[in-house]
């Protein structure tokens, strides 16, 4: 039977078991999951690593041959097979014909970069002239804070969460010290309320209200690093320019992880790597996203040759004609090698969408939350039993594929003890394990797989006390 489009995850798990006429609990569930998910095949397109490659294993505990489940996605997606062919593609351009790789072939290294823009309009919901694929995050984070941040005495301020991404944090402060201002006047952090994880949005809303005057930029991160929470990006956007500011995000943990909309939303400028839910690999080509509202006057403040439009940049007069919007704020010649592993990686974006995408992830996620809710949940009083606690939230909308957990035992025993079984996840101070089933190559079995780990590693932990 076909689930209605508003069954939520847990509905579906508890559809399917009575159809089944077994527990939720029950492995057919996983599997009749898998069989009934049309995305599957998709992770056929990964090399998943297999248990005997990764370093902390325990060969003692596991079957050497098997795949390991790989729930790290949010920090490094797993390498699509078609970065080699890609790969190999330029490689050989380049042997045979050195430099005139430039202008031709599938990829002509000039203009590498643009080869491939147009796949990523979907994944961020924006024009194609919206949006770069150029540096690294935190450099496209800074060249876009020097363009949009311009503080005057009465609006000096950069509006951020408490417990930013560090190179976030770093940066913000740097842009301060960088016009002569006092970090602790003009970094206003917002803090979750005390006892709380969550941020809650009508708290950003009341800053922003009470604070906006003085606020120049809204950098906030689309969806947190450590909690996992989905922030509204619209309704922050709507609030901060209806005060006069600048409004944009961070999406290292949002893109290719939920639906984006950027240009619908009116958001001013973004940023994003592409080594996390992009497939792209360490330290893959960064996008950086420009509304094209500010085309004709927000301007790069650093500016290179390939801020210059195509057509006379190679005239070598000196003249600048600044490619208008996001474009001209590229700067160098495109790293082609870069631009191989982000394109395998985008054309399977393409095949899979991102909204079939998030549909599943929904569904794996919800599934994820349901057992591990089932299994160590804080009500089974009297038994004394390692709760395991999710600070992610529980609503679908204010989270992506990431589930951050906490523990009543020792984090560190439990996350050594699953690395040594080959759960591949990771651990992020203060005291959270963060686990991303990612729609692409995890299944519901991974799923079910997992729950079971993490008892079995619960209960060694346990008996080692
Ligand atoms: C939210 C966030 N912002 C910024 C960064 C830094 O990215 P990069 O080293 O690519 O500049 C990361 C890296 O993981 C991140 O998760």
């Amino acid at each position: 039977m076909e689930p209605s489009p508003l069954e939520l995850p847990s509905d579906t798990v508890q559809r399917i078991a009575a159809e089944l006429r077994c527990h939720p609990t029950d492995e057919q569930v996983a599997l009749r999951l898998d069989e009934e998910d049309t995305l599957k095949h998709f992770r056929e397109c990964f090399y998943i690593p297999k248990m005997q490659d990764l370093p902390p294993i325990d060969l003692s505990l596991v079957n050497k041959e098997e795949n390991s489940i790989y729930f790290l996605g949010n920090s490094l997606g797993l390498q699509p097979k078609l970065v080699k062919t890609f790969l190999e593609e330029e490689l050989d351009k380049w042997a045979k014909m050195g430099a005139y790789g430039h202008d031709v072939g599938k990829r002509p290294w000039i203009v590498g970069d643009e080869i491939i823009v147009g796949l990523m309009k979907d994944i961020v919901g924006a024009k194609e002239k919206e949006i770069a694929l150029m540096n690294a995050l935190t450099v496209n984070l800074h060249l876009l804070l020097l363009s949009f941040f311009k503080p005057t005495p009465k609006r000096h301020k950069i509006l951020l969460e408490a417990k930013a991404f560090p190179s976030d944090h770093y940066a913000i402060e740097s842009q301060l010290q960088l016009h002569g201002l006092n970090v602790e006047r003009s970094m206003r952090m917002i803090k979750p309320r005390e006892g709380e994880e969550i941020l809650r949005m009508e708290d950003i809303l009341e800053v922003i209200e009470k604070e906006g005057d003085s606020i120049a930029v809204i950098l906030f991160s689309g969806l947190h690093f450590y909690t996992g929470q989905l922030f509204d990006m619209p309704a922050i956007t709507k609030a901060g320019q209806a005060k006069g500011c600048f409004v944009g995000f961070d999406l290292a943990h949002a893109v290719g992880n939920v639906e984006l909309h950027l240009h619908d939303w009116g958001v001013d400028f973004a940023c994003w790597c592409s080594y996390k839910y992009l497939n792209a690999g360490a330290g893959g080509l960064a996008g950086a996203f420009v509304h094209e509202k500010h085309d004709h006057t927000i301007k790069p403040t650093l500016v290179g040759w390939f801020g210059h439009e195509l057509s006379t940049r190679f005239k070598m007069d000196n003249k600048l004609q600044l490619i208008p919007g996001v474009s001209g704020f590229r700067i160098s010649n495109p790293p082609i090698l870069l631009v191989c592993s982000l394109h395998a990686s985008l054309e399977i974006f393409r095949q899979a969408t991102i909204k079939a995408l998030r549909k599943k992830s929904i569904l794996l996620t919800g599934y994820l939350e349901y057992m591990i809710k089932l299994y160590f949940n804080k009500d089974i009083g009297g038994t004394k039993k390692p709760i395991v606690n999710i600070i992610t939230p529980s609503n679908i909308e204010d989270r992506g594929c990431q589930l951050t957990l906490t523990f009543s035992i020792p984090k560190k025993n439990v996350f050594e003890e699953l690395e040594k079984r080959g759960v591949v996840c990771d651990k992020r101070e203060p005291n959270g394990i963060r686990v991303a089933p990612v729609p692409l190559y995890n299944s519901f079995h991974d799923v079910y797989k997992f729950i079971n780990l993490l008892s079995s590693v619960i209960d060694s932990v346990e008996t080692k006390k």
